[in-house]
């Protein structure tokens, strides 16, 4: 059997892909769907979106616009489960199991964090203000996200390289106290594609929303023309060789051209391309790899119900997945249906009655002695005192035999007693019923092994 690699990531919605988000994240995570080996799970991130957005239109219109953009350029969804997050309500079910169990020492240390706490600071203001739950339990959801899935690549920005170290934090976490020996979770790693280009903008700078450089994607033909006019060159004449490496027209043209196109434009630009025919070769070159996926996009806009459908196709696919691993955490946390509960101790049984151990010890007044211990460590019984090794080593001898147990409980403990004589007690117990259940756990602990 091939396991194919599972890769996972997620899109916050709360803006409309611009150019920079298509060559540095789209269009790597489609082409990487295409692998063979890859099985993929791309989801729109809306519940993170909440964190940083309390604007209802623009949470829905970036929901469809991210929808639409991935779908127009070029997504398979029969290959790829891709899903909004929201459509999966065991993610936020499994936030809260992994909420209870990661540090809040580790949250505090999350950069996002910390950054507005630092900000507050600097501003004199209390440090928490207007931090809120959300922004601080970040990493957590992002860690159910990525654990429900058992992802083995997650393919990020650099920003959020700490937030799969939390989730796999997180996840050793659980996998540590409730597994059993078994790893529930995989361990994710994040995936930093180097070679994958980060688009310059209009300035030079990153193209980034927050820098207001961005050429836009799909919106309109005209919209990429008239930003591209806008594309800062330096002041040379037509005529004059222009110097492509250090041009971010240069580089914008790069990323999308094949190696012959760019080695001709490069050739042009030293021979003296103007600046305004070099803005329109990269508007034709973009448009023509882009056109085709821009009529793509405008009618699964005109159409949402449509990428409903798909979407709901793909939360099916993911529920697949994610429900029956959900039930069996809850069961592992102890979360269990009450029905199947009679049957369990037969399993508890057997399970006791080859872990429960004998240790002996003995007095400082030299006489010998032994506790059981269940299990799970817990002194089920301690002997009486026995002069020599020898008698104290029959008793237990004799306890482990299988023969039907000599218990008497008094008040609220209970000893067992040996040839009529009392040779173990148990502790004192809170009430009756405890203390009965615990003459159950000795009769289990003690009862032959059957198979
Ligand atoms: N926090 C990520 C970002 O802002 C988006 C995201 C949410 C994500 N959940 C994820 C990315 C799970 C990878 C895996 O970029």
């Amino acid at each position: 059997m091939t396991t194919r690699t599972r890769i996972l990531t997620g899109i916050t919605t709360t803006g409309t892909p611009h150019l920079g988000n298509y060559a540095g994240a789209i269009r790597p995570a489609i082409l990487a769907s295409e692998d063979a080996n890859a099985d993929s799970f791309y989801f729109l991130a809306d519940y993170h979106a909440l964190i940083k957005c309390d604007d209802p239109q623009r949470i829905q219109r970036s929901r469809m616009e991210i929808a639409a953009t991935w779908l127009a350029g070029g997504l398979d969804v029969n290959r790829v489960t891709f899903y909004r997050q929201s459509d999966i309500p065991e993610i936020p079910e499994l936030t809260w199991l992994l909420t209870c169990v990661a540090a809040k020492g580790l949250l505090n240390r999350a950069h996002a964090y910390k950054a507005s706490v630092d900000k507050n600071v600097e501003n004199g203001e209390d440090p928490d203000a207007g931090i809120s739950m959300g922004l601080y339990s970040y990493p957590v959801l992002m860690a159910a996200d990525i654990l429900m899935f058992n992802a083995h690549k997650v393919p990020v920005g650099r920003d959020q390289i700490q937030h799969v170290e939390m989730a796999r934090d997180i996840g050793q976490r659980f996998n540590h106290l409730f597994g059993n020996g078994k790893e529930f979770f995989t361990m994710p790693e994040a995936l930093i594609e180097e070679s994958v280009a980060t688009l310059p903008g209009l300035d030079g700078r990153k193209m980034s929303k927050s820098y207001d450089n961005t050429i836009p994607l799909f919106t309109s033909a005209k919209d990429m023309k008239d930003a591209i006019s806008r594309i800062v060159t330096d002041s040379r004449a037509p005529g004059e060789a222009k110097d492509p490496d250090n041009s971010h027209l240069f580089t914008l043209y790069q990323a999308f051209a094949t190696k012959a196109q760019e080695a001709e434009f490069r050739g042009q630009l030293l021979e003296g391309l103007g600046w305004g025919e070099a803005k329109n070769r990269l508007f034709q070159l973009l448009d023509g790899q882009l056109g085709e996926a821009r009529e793509r996009y405008h009618q699964l806009m005109s159409r949402p119900s449509d990428m409903e459908d798909l979407l709901q196709v793909g939360a099916k696919k993911a529920r697949a997945v994610a429900a029956p691993f959900l039930a069996e955490l809850r069961e592992a946390v102890g979360l269990r249906s009450f029905v199947n509960q009679a049957a369990a101790p037969v399993a508890t049984k057997k399970k006791a009655a080859k872990a429960a151990r004998f240790v002996s010890f003995r007095e400082a007044d030299g006489s010998f002695r032994f506790r059981l211990l269940a299990a799970d460590g817990e002194q089920l019984l301690l002997s009486r005192n026995f002069a020599d090794g020898k008698a104290a080593g029959a008793v237990t001898k004799q306890l482990q035999s299988g023969d039907v147990l000599d218990v008497r409980a008094e008040a609220l403990s209970f000893s067992v007693w040996l040839d009529g004589a009392a040779v173990a007690d148990s502790a004192e117990y809170a009430d009756q019923a405890s203390r009965d259940a615990a003459i159950e756990a000795l009769r289990a602990a003690l009862a032959p092994i059957e198979d």
